[in-house]
Formats: C-alpha cells, structure tokens, sequence
C-alpha cells in the first residue's frame, strides 16, 4: 500500500463520513460478543428507546438496520409501498436524483418535481398536486431534508402544513441522512411517517448502520404494501422486538457500543445545544465564503444549510484541483462537487462532532488553497470574520460549566 498517512491529523471536512469522536472510537475497540447473550439485547433496548429523542418522537419505532443511507431509502420505500404506487419526490441534487433513481428501480410512479440545483424543493408545486389530487392518488411524498450535494435544507414544516391544509393521507418519507442530529428535526410535530439517516454523518459514528424511524401510521402501511423485501423487512425486527431478542441476524457488536457512546455525547451537550452548534459553524463559514467575496450554491438565505456549505468558484477554477490541492499540500479533505456542479463547487462538510476552532482550521486551509491556485484572496479574511463571529458568539462547554 503506499504511504497516504500525513504528519499531524487529517482535518476531514468532507460532509460524511465525518469525524468519529476518541470516547466513540475507545467504545468500539472490543472483541466481539454473542448477540443472544442477554447483555446484547439490555445494550440494544436503551438504543432503541434514546434513538427515539434524536428523532424527536415518542410514538416511533427505530430500526438500527446494517446498511447505509442507501438501504434506509429501500427500506422506507420497500416496506411502506407496492410497486406502482404514485409518489411525489423533489428532484434538488445529487442525493435526491439518487434517490429518486431507486425509487424508479423498484417501479413506482414517479412524479418528480425539479428545481434548479442550489434551490430548495419547489413547495408550491407540491400544494398545486396535492389541491388537484381529490382522489388521493398520491401515496406518498418523498424528500430530503438536507440536500448535501448542494447545502440545501428543505422547509419540512411547510410540507406538513401543506398536507394538513388539503387534508391529504399521503405517507411522509423524509431522507435525513444530512440532518438528524445536527439540524431541527421534528418527527413527531412534523408529521413525518419515516425518517432515516446513516452512521457516518451527524452520529459522528463509522459508516454501517442505517437508522430508520417508522410512525404508527407506516408501520400500519407496511402490513399491506406489497413491495418486495427480505432483508430490509420490518416485520422481521418486529417479531424479534416481540421476544425482546432484538436482532432478526447478526448486529455490529462494535457499532452498538459506538452508538451508545456517540448518543452519551449528544445527550451529554444536549440535542439542542448541537443544533445550536451546527447552526454557529454554518453561519461562521458562511461568513468565510463571503469575506473571500465567493458565493454559496444555495441561492437563498432561507435554504442555507447549517451541516455543508457548496462554495462556487470563479469560471476560470476548477473546484476538483481545490480538492485535490486541499489533500496533497494541507492535509485538509474537502467535498468535491458531484455531477452537474462537478468543477463548479467544493464543499465544506460541517457537521457531526465538531468544534469552532477545528472550522477555523479548515477555513484557513481553504484560503490558503484559493490563493496557491491563483484567486484573489487575502489571508486571514475569511478566519478573521468567521473567528469574530464565533468569539462572539460560542458558549461555554455546557459539562464544564
Ligand atoms: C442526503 C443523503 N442521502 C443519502 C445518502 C446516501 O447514503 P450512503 O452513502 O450512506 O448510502 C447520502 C450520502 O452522502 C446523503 O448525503
């Protein structure tokens, strides 16, 4: 293998798979364990029950799935819906093209709703569908919260609201693989029937476990959705909730003992404190971006994404040598821009566990990169706008209170 590893740490900015914290790390560093013993299951009840607050429910039922964000998707799908099935998805990014892609593979009735790339999902074309839908054709509705191709978060509330308002029945499947646990998320305010996220991202954990929440109403749809599915079925789970064995087939021993640790560190900030804490970096490397006098690929403010910031850059850059620079020359691994807005952007992951000074890191390593590649940039100015934002604005630690 050749020699990849740097001197000093690697600073990972790249929006997933991020950061794994050393408590998180330390808790995975074992041997492994029967899984029928009954310490397996008494680890598994408390995840199951305290998975439930990152989702903000209490009617949920959590699936810790092995898999990534892509099986979450077919295990949504799969289990809520038959083939055939009408269902509205929002066509923003990268991710939400995959999605939908999926969604087109296990034949259902795609309608797709397209915007631009750097805008949100096109609301207003969605109350149009569900106001004409009197029949109730639509079975579901399919979004991602957080495009992370393109630094979007999607407005969940109003699609709620727009379904209360034309009193549609419509399942709610929300892809939060880019903001659970680091963004606002309601699933219970909101109405939301499935969501789901991935290890890797905000849980700050190795990638491998998808993390699904299902309503009493989708489970209820999962009795008579007729989609194909085997390994992502719930019923599976269900039986073995039922006889308090928890596990259909064979768990990651180390990432349940990661996941507990990971969630000890999220409940020991408190959830709401880490929102706030995404919402500092995002606002401090917003900030960066416009000191360096570049733009965000989010065209408005209300769609501004608090875990991943897509900077564009001038024509006369290619946004995949900023990455590459990035890597070879600072050790710094930044997001490359994926297919329509390949060379036109780079992204700056900031999410997951993560402070102010390691952004600060980043940030002067994406200044440095700008001006070996030939913009104009003045170093320190986008640090020196972030640094005074966060000096004004980062509390203290709430444990060493
Ligand atoms: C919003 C979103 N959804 C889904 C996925 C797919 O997840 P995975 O790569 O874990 O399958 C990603 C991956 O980055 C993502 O950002």
């Amino acid at each position: 293998m050749d020699y990849v590893y740097g001197p000093g740490r690697n600073h990972l900015f790249v929006p997933g798979p991020v950061n794994i914290p050393e408590p998180v790390i330390r808790a995975m560093n074992r041997n492994n364990e029967d899984y029928r013993s009954p310490a397996v299951p008494a680890l598994t009840k408390t995840l199951i029950e305290d998975v439930k607050k990152i989702f903000k429910t209490t009617s949920g039922t959590p699936f810790l799935i092995p898999t990534t964000g892509t099986g979450a998707w077919e295990s949504a799908l799969t289990n809520t819906l038959s083939p055939g099935d009408r269902i509205v998805s929002f066509l923003i990014g990268q991710f939400s093209l995959l999605w939908i892609d999926q969604q087109q593979r296990l034949k259902f009735d795609v309608d797709v709703i397209e915007s631009e790339w750097g805008r949100g999902a096109n609301l207003d074309m969605l109350a149009m569908k569900l106001a004409t839908d009197t029949a109730h054709t639509i079975k579901a509705i399919c979004i991602v919260h957080n495009e992370t191709a393109t630094g979007v978060t999607n407005n969940l509330a109003t699609v709620r609201n727009l379904l209360d308002e034309y009193n549609h029945p419509a399942l709610l499947l929300v892809d939060g693989v880019s903001s659970i646990c680091a963004l606002d998320f309601r699933m219970d305010e909101w109405g939301v029937d499935v969501a789901l996220t991935g290890s890797q991202k905000a849980l700050s954990l190795p990638t491998g476990m998808g993390i699904i929440c299902a309503s009493p109403k989708a489970l209820e749809a999962s009795k008579t959705a007729k989609s194909v599915r085997v390994f992502f079925d719930w019923n599976d789970y269900l039986k073995f909730y039922k006889m308090g064995t928890y596990w259909p087939y064979t768990p990651s021993i180390q990432l349940l003992y990661g996941l507990r640790a990971a969630l000890d560190l999220i409940f020991e900030e408190g959830l709401d404190n880490v929102i706030a804490r995404h919402n500092r970096l995002g606002k401090a490397t917003r900030l960066a971006v416009e000191a360096w006098g570049l733009k965000n690929c989010t065209q408005k403010e209300e769609w501004f994404s608090d875990t991943v910031t897509a900077v564009v850059v001038p024509p006369y850059i290619d946004s995949a040598e900023v990455v590459r620079r990035a890597w070879k020359r600072y050790n710094l691994s930044l997001g490359l821009g994926l297919n329509k807005v390949a060379g036109k952007v780079f992204r700056i992951g900031h999410l997951g566990n993560l402070n102010e000074l390691q952004l600060l890191g980043c940030l002067s390593g994406v200044e440095m990169v700008l001006k070996d590649i030939g913009y104009p940039v003045k170093l320190g100015s986008g640090v020196g706008a972030a640094a005074a934002y966060l000096q004004n604005t980062t509390p203290m630690i709430p444990s060493r209170i």
